[in-house]
Order: structure tokens, then C-alpha cells, then sequence
């Protein structure tokens, strides 16, 4: 395992950049007091670390509900992102490089170390290394099986050692679907692929509920089976204002398929303020600046997305287009932020400019972007790579269906 010898740096986050927002969030989320990472309440107790793994590749709220609830189960979570080369070789070329995948894990709030370069199987030798140098008490896994090439239980030996715990899998996502949704988006775009794309597209159960109508596709695309509540985003908010004299900065966009370069521009802004306000365009909005097929994501899946990420302490949950005076003063903004790489910058030269007010009264400002990731961007790799993709799906899907078939109820949190 080539990786291995890589696996002891941890990568503590909660260190300067993070620790404002980190330490903070997470000592609201869970109502307990940490310094430095560690847990202060009531003294002596030694803090429970729990471990998860996961390649963590185009993630989505499912994967940083999955993290919510592992971090529940114990007082400090350490991730493992599994590698490229681990995962190329389980389980096909990842869309998501490492290092973009580490910032996105990074990056949420229930997160306090990540491990790089985890093996895609627990083997003896790293699960001691758990025990022994990261201090892990319990592994973590979801209901839905997770087996090796060779027919077994990736989890066995952490389930013998006693040392393994189970959370819910978060119901209504899976990469699957949300590559589904992606094709119907490319097949808008370009008649001329239509047809390589429909027969990879008819891989996917769920596809986007958006076009409803399947007689023009012929592939059969079902209504997304998430069902957001009302509790799901209380699980995800901070559930905070913001206190008095506080700075705040607002930042709007659609974030559909919560990227790495989302991450990094939000991390910006949040530093340029106390309280960082996100407003999540409406899927209306979305799909009139941006094709029919836009957004991948619905409202309420971006909204969630963008919430877990540790730089956010709120969102506007359909947000307009323009920032209007109202919104200002409503919300008390002191600086309206926007990235340099956009999928469309042409608001600026526009007469509607959403940003005319902000601007005119000198609280706007652009950030240069540190990543040059767009939703588009994303959304090309993955078609590009989608013999690779349509293989690994027929595996993925036959699994899928299995799990659904013999799903049985698993209680939440
Ligand atoms: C799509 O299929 C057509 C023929 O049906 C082929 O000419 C074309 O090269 C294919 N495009 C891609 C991107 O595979
Ligand atoms: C979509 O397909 C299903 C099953 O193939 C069919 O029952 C339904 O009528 C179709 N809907 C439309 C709008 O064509
Ligand atoms: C509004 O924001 C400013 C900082 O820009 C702050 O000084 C002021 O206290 C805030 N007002 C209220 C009522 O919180």
C-alpha cells in the first residue's frame, strides 16, 4: 500500500484559519465548549474520536449528512479520504482529484481532522494505526453494505474488534442519481451526443424530476426521492444570528453541485467579515439564467450543501437577483461579495446589473477566485469520463437496487 506511509499526517483543521468559524460553529452545533479541538465540559473525560472513510467524490449533502451523524456519535470526527489511485483501482477514475476532495471535506462544519491518502479497505494494519496513533475508538459506516471486490465486508474486522458503529444512510441521494441528472443536462446542450448519452442516462434511476416528460427522452427519469424537512435543516443550521456590531457580508450565487472552488470563495468572504449570509438563487432563477436543465441540484439540496460548509453561518433559502436596498437594510449587509470565475460574468455589463444598488453605494466587491472550478466544469468532467462512469454505475446500480429491496427501517441520529 503505497499510500500508507503518507497516513501520518493528520491534517488538523481548527488551526488559524479555521478556528473562528470551526470551533465556534461546532461548540454551537453540539453545546459543548472546545478549545483548540478538545472538550472541555466537565474536565477529565478523554474525548471519543470516531473515524469514517469515504472517497467522498462529487459530494453532496447525503455524504456531509453521513458526517453529521458520525460526528454525533462521538466527540471529534477524523475523516479518511481515500485516494485516487485506491479509488481508481475499486472503483474507477474519481471526477474529484484528492486535493479538491480534501477541501471539501475540510470544509464541513462537523469535520475536526482529516486523514489524505486513506486505504479504500480497513485492513489490520490500518485499523491499528487508528487505534493506536489517531487514537480512534469507533469506525463508522452507513447501513448500506459496502463489500470488497472479493465478496466481503469492508467493515469485518473493525465489527470484530467490537469497535464499529452504524449511522442511517441519508435517503433520496446517491452519486448515481445526481450523474443521471448531469447526463439530462449534457443531452440538452448538444442534440449530437443525444445519443451516446441516452443509453448511459438510462442507467440511472432517478433523474431530475424537472422534465417530467419522458416521451421526448424515452428514458424513464423519476422524481428525486429526497424529501427535505423542516428538522434536516435545523440539523444543518448554526441556528445563531448574528451577534451585535457584527460585520456582515453576503454572498449569492446558485452553488449547484457544491464544488471545491464554492468552498474556497465562501472561505474568502467569510474573512472579510463576522457573519458570512449565503443567498441560495431559487431553481427559477437558476434555470432562467441558465439553460432549462439548470440547476442539477434543487433548491433545497444546494441550500443544504452550501449550509454544511463551516465558512457559512446562514443562508437565504431562495434568494433574488437582485440585492435590493430593502435586503440591505433588512439584513444589515456591510459588503456584497462576488467571485472573479462565474459561469457567466455578463451581469455586469447588463442593464438589470443585479448589483447596481451595492455598488452604487460602494459596498460591493469583486474577490478573485482562488480555484478555477465552475458547476460547467464539473459537469464536463464527468462526461468526459462516462465510459469509465457507465461501468462503474452498472455495478453501483445493481447494489443500489439490493439496498432499497431489503432496506429495512434504521433510526435516524
Ligand atoms: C456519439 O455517437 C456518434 C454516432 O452515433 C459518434 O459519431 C460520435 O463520435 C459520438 N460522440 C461521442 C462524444 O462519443
Ligand atoms: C413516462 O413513462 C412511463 C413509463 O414508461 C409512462 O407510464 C408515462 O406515461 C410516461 N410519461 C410521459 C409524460 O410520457
Ligand atoms: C450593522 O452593521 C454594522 C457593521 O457594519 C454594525 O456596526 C452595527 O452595529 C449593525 N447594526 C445592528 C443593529 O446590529
Amino acid at each position: 500500500m503505497e499510500g500508507a506511509t503518507k497516513l501520518t499526517t493528520a491534517y488538523l483543521i481548527g488551526g488559524i484559519i479555521l478556528l473562528g468559524a470551526s470551533a465556534v460553529l461546532a461548540a454551537q452545533f453540539h453545546g459543548a465548549a472546545f478549545v483548540g479541538g478538545k472538550k472541555k465540559k466537565g474536565g477529565k473525560r478523554k474525548p471519543v474520536r470516531v473515524y469514517m472513510d469515504g472517497c467522498f467524490d462529487m459530494m453532496h449533502y447525503g455524504h456531509c449528512n453521513a458526517l453529521r451523524q458520525a460526528r454525533a456519535l462521538g466527540d471529534e470526527l477524523v475523516v479518511g479520504v481515500v485516494s485516487d489511485d485506491e479509488i481508481t483501482a475499486n472503483k474507477g477514475p474519481p471526477v474529484t482529484p484528492l486535493h479538491e476532495r480534501m477541501i471539501m471535506v475540510g470544509a464541513v462544519k462537523w469535520v475536526d481532522e482529516i486523514i489524505p491518502d486513506a486505504p479504500y479497505a480497513i485492513t489490520e494494519e490500518f485499523m491499528q494505526k487508528l487505534f493506536n496513533e489517531y487514537d480512534i475508538d469507533y469506525i463508522i459506516h452507513g447501513d448500506d453494505p459496502c463489500l470488497l471486490p472479493d465478496g466481503t465486508d469492508a467493515y469485518a474486522l473493525a465489527k470484530k474488534a467490537g469497535r464499529y458503529k452504524q449511522i442511517k444512510r441519508t435517503e433520496g441521494v446517491s452519486t448515481t442519481d445526481i450523474v443521471g441528472r448531469m447526463l439530462l443536462c449534457m443531452r440538452e446542450r448538444s442534440l449530437g451526443d443525444a445519443q451516446n448519452h441516452s443509453s448511459l442516462q438510462r442507467q440511472f434511476s432517478h433523474g431530475n424530476s424537472q422534465t417530467g416528460d419522458n416521451s421526448t427522452t424515452g428514458t424513464v427519469t423519476k422524481i428525486s426521492n429526497f424529501l427535505p424537512t423542516s428538522r434536516r435543516i435545523v440539523q444543518f443550521s448554526n441556528g445563531k444570528g448574528p451577534g451585535p456590531d457584527s460585520r456582515i457580508v453576503y454572498i449569492d450565487g446558485a452553488f449547484d453541485l457544491f464544488h471545491a472552488g464554492h468552498v474556497e470563495i465562501l472561505r474568502i468572504a467569510r474573512e472579510l467579515g463576522d457573519f458570512l449570509l449565503v443567498g441560495i438563487h431559487t431553481d427559477h432563477t437558476v434555470s432562467s439564467t441558465r439553460g432549462p436543465h439548470r440547476p442539477i441540484m434543487n433548491l433545497h439540496e444546494r441550500s443544504l450543501s452550501v449550509l454544511a460548509c463551516r465558512y457559512v453561518d446562514e443562508v437565504i433559502i431562495g434568494a433574488p437577483w437582485e440585492v435590493s436596498k430593502d435586503m440591505i437594510t433588512t439584513f444589515n449587509i456591510s459588503l456584497v461579495v462576488h467571485g472573479t470565475i462565474a459561469e457567466n460574468m455578463d451581469f455586469l455589463k447588463e442593464e438589470s446589473n443585479p448589483y447596481a444598488v451595492p455598488m452604487a453605494m460602494g459596498i460591493y466587491q469583486q474577490l478573485e477566485s482562488p480555484l478555477d472550478i465552475t458547476t460547467s466544469t464539473i459537469i464536463k468532467r464527468i462526461v468526459s469520463n462516462h465510459e469509465a462512469f457507465q461501468k462503474r454505475n452498472e455495478k453501483k446500480e445493481a447494489s443500489e437496487k439490493k439496498y432499497y429491496e431489503s432496506k429495512g427501517f434504521v433510526a435516524d441520529d
